[in-house]
């Protein structure tokens, strides 16, 4: 089969499609005929060597959906033909506030989805909505089950509380907006431009002040009218920026560490006001389950950018790396 295969991370160039064996699957597993995969910003960490834990040679790409084409022995709760999305990881293990030792995604340590075929136990699979298409389905998985964890499992999220979303154009962000705007939260954003701001007023966010002015601190309070709950993929640059206007009680969901990894913050702005500071990684099964049936319940799609053939799945990563605005960058299988 084909695959986008990473034999030494050493940048995107480094990465190819090429022939490598089709798996076959073992007993509790089914193989699923990709028909669609998308791009993350893990990939260009992994390329680029930068992601904890790495092991390569590996195939690439932790969202994915198809059609299971063989099940392996014991497998009675998939058929060949059905319909299906993948969740991304493996062994997330009995806690539901992290995930255990074992824990890792499809795309390294596993194999990858931007691949003709993948394995995975039957476990893993999820219906496919029958309103998306495979590239919609596939390009919610990662930025879906992230965004969603990060504010209804550990944000917390009510209806009618006010969120902050840092770097609306983001991926996780951009789905986090519509998944809030459906749960009835007031939300507000921040963005690179002009452009981004309106694309997010569109999807029903309140207001949004542009990042990129060093002095949005002094807007953000009067705007929002205070914030209970903040989604930050990128909060070197955000978060001395909005912890004044948070709320008492506020929970502050880390998810990403964009534009760098230092945070400096005032000790009292946090306890004064018991605030909580909250990580959040991936998703569990539950979590994924949760989000596919909101997902349903709201017909809310993720925004595609645009899509590449398999055989061009280099240029999706390097087009990831250098062009990227608004929205996934899909793989179509
Ligand atoms: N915790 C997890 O399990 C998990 C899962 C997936 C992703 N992540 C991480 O989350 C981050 C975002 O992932 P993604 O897939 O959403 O990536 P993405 O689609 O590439 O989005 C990154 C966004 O960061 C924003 N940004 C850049 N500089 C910023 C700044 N100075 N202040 C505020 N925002 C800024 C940009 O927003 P504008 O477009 O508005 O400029 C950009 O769109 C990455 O660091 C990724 O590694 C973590």
């Amino acid at each position: 089969m084909k695959a986008l295969y990473l034999e030494k991370a050493d940048g995107p160039e480094s990465v190819e499609v090429r022939e490598i064996e089709t798996p076959t699957p073992g007993a509790g597993e089914v193989r699923v005929a990709i028909k669609a995969a998308s791009i993350n910003h893990r990939e260009l960490f992994i390329v680029h060597g930068q992601y904890p834990g790495m092991t390569v040679p590996t195939t690439m790409g932790c969202d994915g959906a198809g059609i299971v084409d063989m099940v392996g022995a014991g497998v009675t709760s998939a058929k060949v033909g059905d319909e299906v999305v993948l969740y991304p990881g493996r062994n997330w293990g009995p806690n539901r506030h992290a995930p255990g030792k074992d824990f890792g995604l499809l795309g390294m340590p596993f194999p990858g989805t931007i691949a003709e075929y993948v394995c995975v136990p039957v476990e893993n699979l999820a219906p496919k909505p029958a309103f998306m298409s495979f590239e919609e389905a596939a390009a919610l998985v990662l930025t879906g089950l992230t965004s969603w964890r990060a504010l209804m499992f550990k944000g917390q999220l009510k209806s009618g509380e006010t969120l902050l979303i840092s770097g609306i154009g983001g991926g996780v962000a951009t789905l986090g907006l519509a998944f809030a705007v459906a749960k009835g939260a007031n939300c507000y954003v921040t963005g690179e431009s002009e452009d981004v701001l309106a694309r997010a007023k569109e999807m029903g966010a309140k207001d949004g002040l542009l990042f990129t002015d060093p002095e949005w601190r002094k807007q953000i309070g009067k705007m929002t009218g205070g914030i209970d709950v903040v989604l930050d993929g990128a909060p070197s640059p955000s978060f001395a920026n909005y912890v004044r206007a948070i709320n008492p009680g506020a929970r502050i969901v880390i998810y990403g560490s964009t534009a760098g990894n230092e945070v400096k913050f005032n000790a009292t702005d946090i306890f004064l006001k018991s605030a909580s500071i909250v990580g959040s990684q991936v998703g569990d099964p539950e979590d994924f389950r949760d989000m596919l049936a909101f997902a349903g319940e709201h017909k809310i799609k993720p925004v595609i950018e645009r899509t590449f053939p398999l055989a061009e799945a280099r240029d999706a990563l390097l087009y990831l790396h250098g062009k990227h605005q608004f929205g996934k960058v899909v793989v179509t299988v």
